[in-house]
């Protein structure tokens, strides 16, 4: 059986890479690996317009640079608030520097508080991004009390994006980070001007690993992981050759003490294995032969972006351990997920800390 692959560098098409040191913690375990990233711009305060992105991108470029990573290049998006003008739209396309602007209902995750309460109201807005191209980048869920949060991606899909998509046709959207059979129907059902992002903890965990037996905060993410059915229809979308599907690791830290509460906060920090990760889910089906298309082409190609080569550097996955959990568990040689990692003043817990890793990544510069 096949058990080496080689690609190019992949990209990440969304990302938390936080502010100062925390930012210096997370930035090397990204860079390292993929040469672009969709910056996701939720700070607090969030970025707004184009100054509030110009310096976040240099204090990025700093800490990857200081992190042994020089070539990373990060791709920045701008926070929609209720009071964001067409004006700052054009401003922030004209950069060349932002390449989407991201839609926070208000209130639906971590630090959306000043995100979008009327979303009718951004309907300038949206058609600018339309006119001059910009992305438009969708944190789908409702935000009403009385919806049920294992709903709330589904009524966004009928409530929101439907009549959102249909006043702006010409305007390109990214369901992001998508968690349900509904939303990879939702999006089968549209044209290319729609995509989505999956995220690996998507692909490899449903709601059961998080609650039975225990509740395990660290894999509280929003939207949150839903039934296996909807695990399954993921990873059908992903290893398929639906060029709407692509990689997006939502990789959220967070402090552990944060985590570990009686009101823990939403995020998933996945990216340092994010590959080795991404390679366990395609090769649970069979399907490793797409995970290059996933992970190195139909992102750049939905964002008209070059794709990178093996000359900007490869990437090798290696399967290093069998599909039998019982064994992984045993086997002291395997590499395994730290428990801990550092993150800024405290520490952050990975996503499946502790556990054997079944793919090894390695990253050969250019
Ligand atoms: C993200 C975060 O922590 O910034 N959390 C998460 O659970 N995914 C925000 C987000 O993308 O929803
Ligand atoms: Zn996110």
């Amino acid at each position: 059986m096949r058990a080496r692959w080689t690609m190019p560098r992949p990209d990440d098409w969304h990302l938390h890479l936080r502010d100062g040191d925390a930012l210096a913690s997370v930035v090397g375990a990204t860079a390292s690996v993929f040469r672009r990233a969709i910056v996701m711009p939720n700070l607090k305060p969030p970025v707004v317009d184009l100054a509030g992105a110009r310096a976040y991108r240099e204090r990025i470029q700093r800490a990857a640079r200081d992190a042994g990573q020089p070539g990373f290049e990060p791709l920045m998006t701008l926070y929609l608030t209720d009071r964001t003008s067409p004006q700052v739209i054009r401003e922030a396309q004209a950069s060349g520097l932002v390449y989407a602007c991201k839609l926070y209902p208000a209130g639906a995750t971590t630090n959306s508080d000043a995100g979008v309460t009327n979303i009718l109201g951004l309907d300038a807005v949206l058609q600018t991004m339309a006119e001059v191209g910009l992305p438009l980048l969708v944190h789908g869920e409702v935000v009403h009390a009385d919806t049920d949060i294992f709903d709330r991606e589904e009524r966004f899909l009928s409530e929101v994006l439907g009549p959102l998509i249909d006043r702006h046709p010409g305007l390109r959207v990214v369901l992001e980070h998508i968690t349900t059979r509904a939303a990879v129907a939702f999006v089968r059902a549209h044209d290319a001007g729609l995509g989505a992002t999956i995220t690996a903890h998507h692909l490899l965990a449903n709601r059961n690993d998080m609650l039975v037996g225990g509740i395990r905060p660290h894999l509280y993410c929003l939207p949150v992981l839903k039934r296996e059915e909807d695990r399954r229809a993921l990873l059908d979308a992903a290893t398929s050759d639906d060029a709407r599907f692509f990689l997006g690791t939502d990789s959220a830290p967070h402090r552990v003490e944060d985590k570990e509460s009686a009101c823990g906060c939403a995020g998933s920090y996945t990216a340092p294995w994010a590959m080795a990760l991404y390679a366990e889910a395609f090769d649970s089906v069979g399907r490793m032969d797409r995970l290059e298309a996933f992970a190195c082409q139909r992102g750049p190609d939905f964002y008209g972006l070059p794709r990178n080569t093996l000359a900007d550097g490869a990437l090798t996955i290696e399967r290093v351990a069998g599909a039998d959990d019982d064994q992984r568990k045993a086997d002291a040689t395997l590499p395994r997920i730290p428990a801990r990692l550092p993150f800024g003043r405290s520490e952050v817990v990975p996503f499946r800390a502790g556990a054997a890793l079944r793919f090894a990544v390695t990253c050969a510069a250019a």
